[in-house]
């Protein structure tokens, strides 16, 4: 009968088309920020496929949903899971495939009428991508117990709407404890959002670790005035401060190399935004990943005196605060060793690689042995409406999960 269990691919892809519906967009793509009404949307169709599969559904005060398929002990679960929550044009896949093909595998456990050892659970974490309430990876780092349910539900989104209020907007301030939900392993599937398995052709990565993040805005502070008037000595224009410290960021990544990333993705404020005044006021963010903790720690060194100078020397106010600050994560060697095993009995090509992005594992490891399976993504591109992945990698990737997971929930 185990051996029976098998991901039905065409289910796999119409769960992908289904969920994606739930804020799509016109041209392709989703929009669907954490907590939004498409997000309600979407979390009810994966808790009702939960309920239909007689999984129970789990939702704690965080807003994060687990539902368990019961094993044949009573044991703690292997989890699979991810986010449904996406940029604000996003793709189908990014985090929504992991989810579904958690649901796919306890469905085609589900068609066999297969229990294993211990249950199987699929976990959808709130807020992964950090657009609407910073940081990222809210949910699971709450799950994990890196910060207090207290300090994320107070948290709030650019528009003063705290979490808190925003997940009873929705209806999924749940009743359940957040942290000491016990899991056994934790097996995160994932499109790559790079372009190493698609430039290699390579249909599986193996995710050794997740890169450290350091997310940070910066306030500045000048003085508005004439543009034509004012002698070029006499100004304390934040926007030519705020555009430095930018070009900045970009420049020092090169620079230290070692695999530095730097990122101004967001400039909130630009004021008073005139074509003829002086900028007075800029918020923006500075996003800096590296592998490296020692790396990384440097370039925000280096960052942030820059910018304390440079502000000190035109007369300009500068505040910053720090949105999220995660070290680099390695994954546990019984889950990568596992995935390879299983890559091979498939006859599956594999190459071990690092992520880039954040992920949700990268909190379950504080928790237990945690992994995460890599699948290819056109030229690498997410984040992105045109985010794509083949269905033939996409249906490789989920059974590659199943057999990790069933060769984890029923091991002695
Ligand atoms: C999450 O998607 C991140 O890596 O920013
Ligand atoms: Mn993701
Ligand atoms: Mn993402």
């Amino acid at each position: 009968m185990k051996n029976q269990v098998k991901i039905n691919g065409d289910r796999l892809m119409r769960s992908i088309f289904e969920l994606g519906r739930f804020g799509g967009l016109e041209g392709g793509g989703v929009s669907r920020l954490a907590l939004t009404e498409a997000d309600r949307q979407a979390r009810d169709y994966v808790a009702n496929r939960m309920r239909e599969m007689d999984m129970s559904v789990w939702v704690d005060g965080i807003g994060n949903i687990i539902g368990t398929y019961a094993g044949n002990e009573d044991l703690p679960p292997v989890m699979m899971g991810s986010h449904i929550d996406t940029v604000a044009a996003g793709g189908l896949y990014d985090g929504n495939y992991g989810v579904l093909s958690g649901l796919e595998v306890v469905a085609a456990l589900k068609d066999q009428d297969c229990r294993l050892r211990r249950p199987v659970a699929v976990g959808v974490f709130t807020n992964e991508e950090g657009v609407r309430f910073q940081p990222d990876m809210l949910g699971s780092l709450v799950f994990a117990g890196g910060c207090s349910l207290e300090e994320a539900l107070a948290t709030t989104d650019q528009e003063g709407l705290s979490v808190a209020e925003a997940l009873r907007g929705i209806g999924y301030h749940g009743p359940e404890p957040v942290t000491g939900f016990p899991v056994d392993r934790y097996i995160e599937l994932h499109i790559e959002q790079g372009p190493i398995l698609d430039l290699e052709k390579c249909p599986i990565g193996v995710v050794e670790g997740v890169q450290g993040i350091s997310w940070t805005e910066f306030t500045l502070t000048g003085q508005a005035n004439h543009a034509g008037t004012t002698p070029m000595n006499m100004r304390h224009d934040a926007g030519y401060v705020a555009a430095k410290i930018m070009a900045r960021a970009y420049e020092l990544a090169l620079g230290l190399g070692s695999g530095q990333h730097a990122t101004v993705g967001r400039i909130s404020e630009f004021g008073p935004g005139m074509v003829n005044v002086i900028p007075d006021k800029v918020v923006f963010t500075v996003d800096l990943r590296n592998y490296r903790e020692e790396v990384l720690q440097e370039a925000e060194k280096e960052l942030f005196s820059f910018a304390e100078a440079l502000a000190a020397e035109h007369g300009v106010g500068c505040e910053r605060k720090s949105l999220a600050r995660f070290q680099p994560v390695v994954f546990a060697e019984e889950i990568t060793g596992l995935i390879r095993a299983e890559a091979e009995a498939m006859g599956l090509g594999y190459r071990v690689l690092p992520s880039g992005a954040g992920h949700d594992a990268q909190m379950l490891a504080r928790v237990c042995p945690s992994g995460m399976i890599f699948v290819p993504n056109k030229d690498g591109i997410s984040h992105n409406i045109k985010e794509h992945a083949e269905p033939e990698d996409l249906i490789t990737g989920a059974e590659l999960l199943r057999r990790v997971v069933m060769s984890l929930a029923d091991r002695p």
